[in-house]
């Protein structure tokens, strides 16, 4: 590799001081990967519908500069309302860390269309709309690194969730696209998370029920918050330069729903 391409590859990982948004960033999957890329060393824009404060603490708490933004990323003026807000207080952010979800459960054939309109538009659009958003910054500025959190349930259906299903195969699909179109200035990439133990699943089964999958899968146990946040700091930082279009899986070995 010549010293350019180096050069260039540098510029395109995360680096000590950078700024990342990161998006359902209050709790969960988003609040952990904003408090491990805090202790790495960035600055977090932690955007979220519900209040933030608490994550903007821990990161506060590793030393890091971050800030809460309320945002829906489905609602296309507040997205660009948060990215005139984190422009002023951080300038162009390298990062930009699509885990805002939601998660309908219906039988496919009594899905509500208004619940499979919300799926599409926080988990699918809402990527879209978030992306479109800080690409021209990151553009502007050189250099970028886009992850999106997609989901086991985009290669492998879970039952009662279409609408969830769809619009995380769609993320995957619109990571390849952001990939494609983006470079070679910006890198795009998914995490498809299998069940971790959040809220999300706790939503609809016990946790001592969704702990038990742990026994299926290769690995012993399911997924923890810190597993899929290492792999988004991954695929953000140096040892994934040469990354881009593609998706990630972070589930322990389990390559099925039950
Ligand atoms: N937990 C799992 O088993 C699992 C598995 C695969 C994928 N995922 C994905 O990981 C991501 C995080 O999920 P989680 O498990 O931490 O669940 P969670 O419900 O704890 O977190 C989701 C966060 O997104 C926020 N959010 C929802 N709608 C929003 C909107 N319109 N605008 C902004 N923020 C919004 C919520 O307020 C919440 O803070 C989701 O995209 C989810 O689909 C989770």
């Amino acid at each position: 590799m010549s010293d350019t391409d180096q050069e260039m590859d540098t510029a395109r990982s995360l680096q000590d001081g950078d700024a990342v948004v990161v998006t359902g960033a209050a709790r969960g999957i988003g609040r952990a990967i904003a408090v491990l890329l805090a202790q790495r060393g960035a600055r977090l824009a932690v955007a979220d519908v519900l209040d933030g404060a608490e994550t903007v603490a821990l990161c506060e708490n590793a030393g890091a500069e971050a800030r809460y933004f309320s945002c829906d990323v489905s609602d296309e003026s507040a997205v660009a309302a948060l990215r005139d807000a984190v422009n002023d207080s951080f300038g162009a952010p390298f990062g930009l860390v699509n885990d805002a979800g939601v998660f309908p459960r219906f039988p496919v054939l009594e899905t509500p269309l208004d619940e499979w309109n919300r799926a599409l538009s926080v988990n699918l659009t809402g990527t879209f709309i978030m992306s479109k958003a800080f690409a021209p910054l990151m553009l502007e500025a050189g250099r970028g690194a886009i992850v999106n959190i997609s989901s086991g349930a985009a290669l492998s259906p879970n039952r009662n969730a279409a609408a969830y299903c769809a619009s995380k195969a769609g993320i995957v699909a619109l990571t390849r696209s952001l990939a494609l179109e983006l470079g070679p200035t910006i890198r795009a990439n998914a995490v498809l998370p299998g069940v971790t133990e959040t809220n999300m699943p706790m939503e609809g089964a016990p946790l001592e029920e969704i702990r038990a999958r742990g026994s299926q899968i290769p690995l012993g146990r399911i997924g923890a918050v810190e597993d899929i946040a290492r792999a988004a700091a991954f695929l953000l930082g140096p040892d994934a330069s040469y990354i881009t279009g593609q998706g990630l899986s972070v589930n322990g070995g389990r390559s099925f729903n039950p």
